[in-house]
């Protein structure tokens, strides 16, 4: 089959190298990738978010999937333009994709169809803000009600940084803290038929032991050897069908990829957001261990015909990526700096672009991520770090703590 991947971040380098490796895959296309896609597949210079210009693209390409990666297109309709066409794309409608694009909503459809996940109120003023931040104290979550990729939320035991944040924001959610390790699971879904993939977990703040400003993830681990067992069974019954069902109700119906994030508290698995496409940098550690052909996956989904795809086949072992960030990142990364080394096997692209003599620039905050499996989590960990410490990037940095925890047994769940 001939696939047209959407997007260029680390998501979508793992992606591709997903897609190239499924036998069926005859050629990629991607729009508008980075120089690592670019490596395995053909790079199209279209606006990723701009539906008719990319549904025109699928046409050319002879596409017979469609595959999306980052929400910003997914929000503007690039899914619903592809399939118009009459080309399977893999993605939600800009109408599910709301489950991401709105806090609001995201938490009006688990109410509605009893999904447990911490209690919240949406605010607009100074007032309600300060009426929510009472109500539930310290440490304060307050999250941006618009798209943010990830970054648009304060975790804070500061009421002024709190408040400030909510000021910045105008419209906000400010929701309950919940306590307990986190938890992504991602889900391939027609619809109807949903598929787990293994869980994994994601570091959000920029520094090491969770320190520093969230960031939209610094590196990542799977399998999880801390979970209890029945996890991801409890998350399929208790909180993805029933959404699932929620949106068919409404009449619009999830396809594509359901990024469930989770704390696992005291009182069970809570959700904490929802996310409508893969996550980045988790992605990247999920597919280095799926054995299944990825294509045919996604295909299957695009297509309503998941319930007929056999069970997923997962290798031994366990993977760990770990982000190289610019200076400055979160915050104000640099960009433009030289790398050296990150041509090699398990580095993954992410913010990295090609100057006019060849010369791999950094272009974004998360620059790239080294990417290892090993036969456990301690050999995959040391392997990622490896490939980190052969990269040269003035002034960039990374967490040395990734998967450490797990690795020493040092995760325990509450209650
Ligand atoms: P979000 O964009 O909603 O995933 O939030 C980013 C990060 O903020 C999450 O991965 C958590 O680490 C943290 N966070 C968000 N909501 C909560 C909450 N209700 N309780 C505790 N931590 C949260
Ligand atoms: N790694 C978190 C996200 O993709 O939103």
């Amino acid at each position: 089959m001939r696939v047209l991947l959407i997007g260029g971040g680390g998501r979508e380098h793992a992606l591709a190298l997903g897609l190239v490796a499924d036998p069926s895959v005859e050629a990629l296309f991607a729009v508008p990738g980075n120089p690592g896609v670019g490596e395995v597949a053909v790079l199209r210079d279209v606006v990723p978010t701009d539906p008719a210009a990319v549904a025109a693209l699928a046409v050319e390409c002879g596409a017979d999937l469609v595959v999306v990666g980052p929400e910003a297109p997914l929000v503007a309709g690039v899914a619903d333009a592809v399939r118009a066409k009459g080309i399977p794309a893999f993605g939600p409608s800009a109408a599910a994709a709301r489950l991401e694009g709105s806090k609001a909503f995201a938490k009006d459809v688990m109410t509605a169809a009893g999904v447990p996940t911490a209690r919240a109120y949406s605010c607009a003023d100074a007032e309600s803000v300060g009426r929510a931040l009472d109500d539930f104290g310290a440490p304060y979550v307050v999250k941006n009600d618009c798209l943010a990729a990830g970054k648009g939320v304060v975790v804070t035991e500061d009421r002024r940084v709190a408040e400030e944040h909510a000021r910045a924001c105008g419209q906000v959610v400010i929701e309950e803290y919940l306590a307990g390790p986190e938890v992504s699971l991602f889900v391939v879904t027609d619809g109807e038929t949903a598929v787990p993939l293994l869980p994994a977990q994601d570091f959000k703040r920029v520094g090491d032991d969770d320190t520093g400003p969230n960031t939209g993830g610094m590196g990542a681990y799977a399998p999880l050897p801390w979970a209890p067992p029945g996890l991801v069974d409890e998350v399929m019954r208790d909180i993805v069908h029933p959404t699932l069902a929620e949106l068919r109700r409404r009449g619009t119906p999830f396809a594509g990829l359901l990024y469930v994030g989770l704390a696992i508290t005291a009182a069970g698995p809570r959700v904490i957001e929802f996310n409508a496409r893969f996550g980045d940098p988790e992605t990247q550690v999920v597919l280095a261990l799926l054995e299944t052909p990825l294509a045919g996956l996604l295909h299957a989904a695009a297509t309503g015909e998941l319930a007929a795809h056999p069970p997923l086949r997962w290798r031994e072992g366990a993977a760990v990526t770990v982000v190289v960030a610019a200076e400055g990142y979160p915050a104000k990364p640099r960009t433009g700096d030289v790398i050296l080394g990150a041509e090699v096997s398990g580095v993954i692209h992410a913010g990295t672009r090609r100057a006019a003599d060849g010369a791999l620039l950094s272009a974004g905050g998360r620059v790239l991520c080294g990417t290892a499996i090993g036969s456990d989590l301690a050999a995959a960990r040391d392997a990622a770090y490896e490939l980190v410490r052969g990269v040269e990037l003035a002034g960039s940095h990374h967490r040395t703590d990734i998967a450490a925890a797990a690795v020493d047994g040092r995760i325990t769940l509450p209650g």
